[in-house]
This record gives C-alpha cells, structure tokens and sequence, in this order.
C-alpha cells in the first residue's frame, strides 16, 4: 500500500454517504456525551475533514485487512471501510467508547448499506493486540501514541500484527509545531501548561510527533514517508461563542485531573479559568501540525508464533 499511487477504488458519492452519515451519527452522539468523551467527541467531529484527506490518500485493494487501533468513536474505522472492499477493526480500551463506536457503527453501516462485518469493534490493549502475528494489511492509528507511556511496546505490536509487506500510518501531534500570534494570554497558558504537565506525568508526550519514524524504525519495519499536515487559521472569536464555550468546557471538564494531580490548587484553576473566561478575546492566527508517518513491513519478514 502507498500513498497516492493509484486512483481511489471507491468513487466520491459512496464515500461521501459514509462521511455524512458518520456526521450525522457523532452529533447525535454530542448532546449526551459527558466530559472527556464529550471532548474527544468533539475533536472527531472537528478533525474530520483533516482525517478524511489522510485517509483518502491510502491506496487500498479488495480484501485488505484493517485494523484501526486507538478507534475512539470510531470514525476513521468507518471511513477507512468506506475506502473499498475491505474489512476494518476498530480497537480500543476504554469500554465506554467502545460501546458509543459499535452504535455509531450500527446506524451508520445501516444507514449506508455497508456489507455486514465489513467494521468490526473489538476491545483490546495497544501493548497487547489481540490479533495474532501479521492479522493485518494496514495498522492505522491517530492520536494514540501522545497518550502512551511505552510508545515503543506499541510499535513493537504494531510490527508483529501487520502482514509481510503491510502498512502502518500513525499520525500524532507536536506542540512544537504551534504558532499563535498573538501568543496566548498568561491565564490561558497557565492552564494549558497544567494539561500538558498531567499528560506527561500520565507518560504521555505532546512532542511525540518527531519522534514517530524513530519508534516505528525497527527490525522488518522501515519508516518511508513522514508527512507534515499543517492547519492555520484567523479566528475572530466573539467572547460567547462556539470556540470560546468549547475551550472552557474542555478545561473545566480537567477540573479534578489538574487540580488531583497537584499542577494547580483549585484556587489557582478557578481563578485562571475565572481569568481567561473574563478576557475578551483577540483574533488571532493559529498554525498547527501534525505528523504522519509511514512504514512498511518487510515483504519476507517471517514471524515466529
Ligand atoms: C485521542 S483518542 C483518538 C481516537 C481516534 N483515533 C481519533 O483519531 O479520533 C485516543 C484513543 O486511544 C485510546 N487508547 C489510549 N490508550 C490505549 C491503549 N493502551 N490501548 C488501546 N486504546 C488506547 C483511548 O481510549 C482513545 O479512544
């Protein structure tokens, strides 16, 4: 499988069912998500036309087996399923999203007359796949490794469920890569600071987008492209508007975690979210990045069961 070798085996009508369909089933899921699932949520939706043009620049063939790990609702696993006569698993850990993918799953294969079995959910452990060796053509996973204390046992499970000449295309974030002018005010970076310092405690990275191709380089797994997605935009946020109400339900939604977590007292929260939620906010430019990275298993790699 490469990027953009081939023309898409899906014409667009069929792919654009799905992804109004899989629109359609996340902001029905919205109004009774909760907290950081409601966050997530979110980030799905927002992400989507991001993640379509990745996903639409895989070259996929008839029988291909997927595996989209760290699913969350499962949104890619739908579209990656809607890419051509291939069947998908989603995999996660966490039950409750798991449980909110398999519905959207349901409404969305019905809705659009995906072949029963074509998406699969399953519950599962990236340092632990259950799968056995080379289950897959391609192991797609977004947004996971910035959560992982030990990236490089994922990498490893990665490199043994992908089939001899498979793909894997991991894409993360890297804070590096952020630009807002003007910088963001001292209340909000306060904040933001707290989620990355508990993020980190919890092993996870921010940065951990430069780092991808070096974890994924390893015995029968070569790194190939590492592509950079970039996003910018001008906001003129208005002080009670969408994006404002979002970023202040993300951060109170971290409330305990931060304040728990010792990275700021309550006061300290309260009173930096009192802060930034007070602040009349500046339009600004907003550059971001992510990476993603591909690599390819040795077609004569052998693995030993
Ligand atoms: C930020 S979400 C990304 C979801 C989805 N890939 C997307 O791009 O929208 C990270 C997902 O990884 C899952 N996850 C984190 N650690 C995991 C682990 N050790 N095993 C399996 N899933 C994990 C979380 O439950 C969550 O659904």
């Amino acid at each position: 499988m490469a990027i953009a070798e081939q023309t898409p085996p899906i014409g667009g009508p069929k792919r654009e069912l799905v992804w109004s369909a899989v629109d359609e089933a996340l902001g029905e899921a919205l109004p009774g998500a909760i907290d950081e699932l409601r966050w997530l949520l979110i980030q799905t939706i927002v992400s989507a036309a991001q993640r379509r043009a990745l996903l639409g620049s895989l070259t996929v063939r008839p029988g291909q087996r997927m595996l989209d790990l760290g699913c969350g609702f499962g949104a890619a696993t739908l579209e990656l399923a809607a890419l051509g006569e291939v069947q998908v698993i989603g995999l996660d850990s966490d039950r409750a999203v798991l449980a909110a993918a398999r519905r959207i799953g349901e409404r969305v294969g019905m809705q659009v007359g995906l072949p029963r079995g074509r998406t699969t959910f399953a519950s599962g452990d990236v340092y632990s796949i259950p799968f056995p060796n080379g289950s897959f053509d391609l192991v797609f996973s977004r947004f996971v490794f910035q959560h992982l204390e030990h990236p490089e046992r994922a990498a490893n499970e990665i490199a043994r469920v992908l089939s001899p000449g498979g793909t894997a295309c991991i894409v993360d974030v890297d804070d590096g890569l952020s630009i807002s002018e003007p910088p963001p005010s001292a209340a909000f970076e306060r904040l933001a600071s707290a989620l990355r310092s508990s993020q980190t405690a919890k092993g996870g990275d921010r940065y951990i987008g430069r780092r991808l191709a070096g974890l994924l380089d390893r015995h029968e797994l070569t790194p190939g492209a590492v592509i950079v997605i970039p996003q910018a935009a001008y906001h003129r946020p208005e002080p009670a508007g969408p994006e404002r109400s979002l970023m202040l339900e993300r951060l109170r939604s971290r409330r305990a975690e931060i304040t728990d977590g010792g990275y700021l007292s309550i006061e300290e929260f309260d009173s930096s979210l009192a802060e930034f939620a007070g602040e009349d906010p500046l339009p600004s430019c907003d550059i971001e990045a992510h990476l993603a990275v591909f690599a390819t298993k040795d077609a004569a790699a052998v693995h030993a069961d």
